[in-house]
C-alpha cells in the first residue's frame, strides 16, 4: 500500500455536512459525485496533501443507509492508495483477509475500489483504491 488516499465520513444530510466541513477546513468541497452502483452521494475536500470524503446514501438499499441505521454519523472508512488493486487483493486473500467484493468496483473520484471485511481488520473498514489510468 502506498499511502492513505482519503478518510471517509458517513453523513446523513450531505448538504448540511458540506457546510459544516467547509467552515472547519476553510474551503468548499472540490467535487460532488453520485456513484449509482453504490447508491451513494459523495463530496471531496482537499486539505493539503490529504482528502476527506463525505458519503451519504441516495437510496435505502445502500450500505451507507444500513450503516447509519445502526451507527452514528462519523468516521466510516480509511482508504489506501494501491498501485495494482488486483495484486493487492490477491495478496490480502492469501493472508486470509476476506474482501467484500471479488472484483474491484468503480468508485468515486476515478478509482477502482475494494473494501476489506471489517471482521478481518480489527473492526476498521478499509478501502483499497487504485487510480483509473
Ligand atoms: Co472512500
Amino acid at each position: 500500500m502506498k499511502k492513505i488516499e482519503h478518510i471517509g465520513i458517513a453523513v446523513s444530510d450531505i448538504e448540511k455536512s458540506n457546510l459544516i466541513f467547509s467552515k472547519i477546513f476553510g474551503g468548499n468541497c472540490y467535487k460532488s459525485e453520485v456513484v449509482e452502483s453504490e447508491g451513494v452521494l459523495t463530496s471531496f475536500f482537499q486539505i493539503g496533501e490529504n482528502k476527506i470524503e463525505l458519503v451519504s446514501s441516495t437510496n435505502d438499499r445502500s450500505a451507507i443507509h444500513k450503516y447509519l441505521q445502526k451507527n452514528k454519523e462519523g468516521i466510516h472508512h480509511i482508504a489506501f492508495a494501491v498501485e495494482d488493486i488486483f495484486s493487492e487483493m490477491g495478496r490480502l486473500k492469501k493472508e486470509g483477509i476476506r474482501l467484500l467484493n471479488e472484483n474491484p468496483k468503480r468508485g468515486a473520484d476515478n478509482k477502482l475500489i475494494c473494501f476489506l471485511h471489517p471482521k478481518d481488520t480489527n473492526g476498521v473498514l478499509i478501502e483499497l483504491c487504485q487510480e483509473i489510468k
